[in-house]
């Protein structure tokens, strides 16, 4: 029933994007809408095996390069064997976390790099960019305390210091700040029900453009 339409959410650590993005779900779909929900690294069999080379064991275990070059292997895996089917049948997509995060954690280390992702997004992602990015944006300090409560050993990037994610943090508004049409920043220390309805305001605006 529904033009096609991609949405990502974006956001450092212990933002919410979770459950966000389960609530999107359960609205859009209660709505009759077709929704892909999925996420990088990850959302195919191949993207997940990456999933845990990128995210599991020692903090410097690959560099920035070698990491720029995985997540891109995966989001290619992502975006031929899901995304781009999904789309191009008129599904909504939502994805948890997309190309802004390999610009935001990669991409603020040095020219180099950001010459290199620039090149992967020209080729890979292409025209497939978010219809909507949505940036949950949080205190550096209460997104960390959030996500440390967290069980699982997923825990390359949260184990960074303080100063890495308040980097991430300005890299992630900069990124909303040189894009406003695509992208949105909701304060994510509000009650989960606000987040929600502002979330769902930039969504059902997004679905206006589109029909
Ligand atoms: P999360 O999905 O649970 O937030 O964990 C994914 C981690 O992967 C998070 O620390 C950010 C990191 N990441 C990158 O560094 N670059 C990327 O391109 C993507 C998609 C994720």
């Amino acid at each position: 029933m529904s033009k096609s339409l991609f949405i990502t959410l974006e956001g450092g650590e212990g933002t919410g994007k979770t459950t966000l993005i389960k609530s999107l779900y359960a609205e859009l779909s209660s709505r009759g809408h077709e929704v892909v929900l999925s996420r990088e690294p990850g959302g195919t069999e191949g993207a997940e095996a990456i999933r845990d080379l990128v995210l599991k064991g020692d903090a410097n275990r690959w560099n920035s390069m070698s990491e720029i070059c995985l997540y891109y292997a995966a989001r290619e895996d992502h975006l031929m064997r899901i995304i781009r089917p999904a789309l191009a049948g008129g599904n909504i997509v939502i994805c948890d976390r997309f190309f802004d995060s390999t610009r935001a954690y990669q991409g603020h280390l040095g020219d180099k790099e950001q010459n290199v992702i620039k090149c992967l997004e020209d080729n890979i992602v292409a025209q497939h960019k978010p219809n909507l990015t949505i940036v949950l944006d949080i205190d550096v300090e209460i997104g960390l305390a959030r996500a440390g409560s967290r069980k699982d050993d997923e825990c390359r990037f949260e184990s960074k210091k303080l100063e890495y994610h308040q980097n991430l943090r300005a890299a992630f508004l900069a990124i909303v700040a040189a894009e406003p049409e695509r992208c949105k920043t909701i304060d994510a220390s509000l009650p989960i029900e606000e987040v929600f309805a502002k979330a769902l305001a930039m969504v059902n605006a997004a679905l206006e453009v589109r029909s």
